[in-house]
C-alpha cells in the first residue's frame, strides 16, 4: 500500500501525509515544549493531557546522568498503584537498582542491547509480583481457565501506568523482557514468594525517537454484527 493510500491528508504538493508522519509531527512538537519547561520545572506547571501522554511516551534507551531523586521513583510508584488489577489483588512490586555497581553487575545476565540502556539508566525497577494471587481463589484453585495467567497480566496494566505516569512527569522509560531470571533473581534477592517479571529502566531521556509504525485500527478491530463479523 503507497503513502498516498494510507494518507489521512495531503501536503500542498498533493502527496499523502501518513499518520505516522502526524505522530512524528506530534511527539516533536510536544516534546519541544516539554524540554522548554523541564529545564524550568519548578516554575512552570506542565498540563500534558492523557492522549498527549499516550501518544508521545516511546522506549528510551539513552539518558542523561541526572540522577533521579528517591522521592520522584515514589511519587512514579504511587501512581502506577492506580492501575487496576484481578480483584484489586495489586501484586506488582518494584525494586529499583539505583547503584552503578549493582547496574553493573545485573548487565551480566541481559544480553549486550539491554545491558547499554542498564548501564547508563539512574534507576533500574525490578517488577515482580506476589505469586499465586491474581486469577486465584483464596483455596489456591485457578478461578478461570486463564491459570496463572493474570498475574502477567495484571503486571502489564502496571507497568504500562508506570511508564504513562513517568513520561508525564519528564522521565523516560523501556521495558525489558529479555534476562536470565533465575540468576537475577537469586542476584536481587527476589522473596520466594514472589516472581522477577520485568526490567524497567528509568531516566531523563536523552533521545526522542521516533513512533514505531502502529497497525491501523481496522486491522486491530472488528465489530460483530448478528452473525456477521466485520
Ligand atoms: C513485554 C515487553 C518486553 C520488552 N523487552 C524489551 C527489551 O528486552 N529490550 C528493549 O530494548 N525493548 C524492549 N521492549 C520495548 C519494545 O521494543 C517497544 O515497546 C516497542 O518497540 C514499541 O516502541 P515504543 O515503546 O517506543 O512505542 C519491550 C516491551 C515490552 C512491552
Amino acid at each position: 500500500m503507497s503513502n498516498t493510500d494510507r494518507a489521512i491528508g495531503k501536503d500542498k504538493d498533493g502527496n499523502g501525509i501518513v499518520y505516522e508522519d502526524l505522530m512524528n509531527l506530534y511527539t516533536l512538537f510536544v516534546d519541544f515544549f516539554r524540554v522548554k519547561t523541564y529545564d524550568r520545572r519548578k516554575e512552570v506547571i506542565v498540563f500534558m493531557n492523557t492522549q498527549d501522554c499516550i501518544l508521545t511516551r516511546r522506549s528510551v534507551r539513552k539518558f542523561t546522568n541526572e540522577p533521579v531523586a528517591p522521592e520522584t521513583v515514589e511519587q512514579v510508584v504511587s501512581l502506577a498503584a492506580f492501575a487496576p488489577s484481578w480483584k484489586n489483588t495489586q501484586v506488582s512490586r518494584y525494586l529499583a537498582v539505583i547503584e552503578p555497581e549493582d547496574r553493573a553487575q545485573i548487565c551480566q545476565y541481559v544480553p549486550d542491547y539491554n545491558a547499554r540502556i542498564i548501564d547508563q539508566c539512574s534507576v533500574l525497577l525490578a517488577q515482580t509480583f506476589v505469586k499465586s494471587r491474581s486469577g486465584y481463589e483464596r483455596d489456591g484453585s485457578f478461578s478461570t481457565d486463564r491459570g496463572p495467567g493474570w498475574q502477567y497480566y495484571d503486571c502489564g496494566i502496571a507497568a504500562q501506568t508506570l511508564c504513562l505516569a513517568a513520561h508525564d512527569m519528564g522521565l523516560g522509560t523501556v521495558i525489558m523482557g529479555v534476562f536470565d531470571r533465575p540468576a537475577l533473581e537469586r542476584f536481587l534477592n527476589i522473596p520466594a514468594d514472589q516472581e522477577l517479571m520485568a526490567l524497567i529502566a528509568l531516566g531523563y531521556p536523552d533521545e526522542t525517537p521516533p513512533a514505531p509504525r502502529r497497525k491501523d485500527v481496522q486491522t486491530l478491530l472488528s465489530f460483530k454484527r448478528g452473525q456477521s463479523t466485520i
